[in-house]
């Protein structure tokens, strides 16, 4: 198993450090590795480092806070309209990113902004997307104030799995 996937944890205490540019630029690279139904990738992003506007994207749900003491917040940003497996492309997108930003010793903590409430009118109006786009989720990424613990093997929960048929 690659170790991102077990030092993958959501980060939310930050330090102000910015991340180098060279790093930005692996997750950014992240993201264009992942898989793609039909090959379309109806997504983009929006890397935003300016300090007001990750303030105000801070304050779009209860639960995005980290983002204003983040280096960078990546907006994931979906197609609908070019494929009906928008959401499920741009989860992946988000969780290469999470990994690759795991990988490098960097924190991360997704805010999930489709469904939730007014965050998505919110977001679109902040960062000026258009509406016919949609927004499935910030990733704010950060130099971490301390490391979490890595996930282990005792979170194998055997009930999850059937084998050959459900019942
Ligand atoms: C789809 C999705 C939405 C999430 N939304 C939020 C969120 O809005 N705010 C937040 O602080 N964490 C959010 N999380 C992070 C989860 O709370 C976290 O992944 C979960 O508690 C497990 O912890 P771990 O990521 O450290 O393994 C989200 C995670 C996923 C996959």
């Amino acid at each position: 198993m690659i170790n991102a996937i077990k030092k993958r944890r959501s980060i939310r205490e930050y330090l102000s450090d910015t991340i180098p540019e060279e790093k930005i630029k692996e997750i950014l690279m992240s993201a264009m590795f992942a898989p793609s139904a039909n090959a379309l990738y109806p997504w983009e992003l929006v890397v935003v480092k300016d300090q007001d506007t990750k303030e105000l994207l801070s304050k779009t749900t209860p639960w995005s806070t980290h983002a204003k003491d983040v280096s960078i917040v990546i907006a994931v940003i979906g197609h609908e309209q070019e494929s009906s497996n928008w959401i499920e492309d741009c989860s992946i997108v988000a969780e290469h990113i999470w990994l690759e930003v795991a990988e490098q010793n960097l924190g991360c903590c997704w805010v999930q902004i489709r469904g939730n409430n007014n965050a998505e009118k919110d977001v679109k109006e902040i960062l000026n997307i258009p509406e016919n786009l949609r927004v499935l989720c910030l990733m704010p990424i950060g130099i971490p104030v301390k490391e979490q613990p890595e996930h282990s093997e005792d979170k194998f929960e055997k009930t999850r799995i059937k084998y050959e048929k459900y019942k």
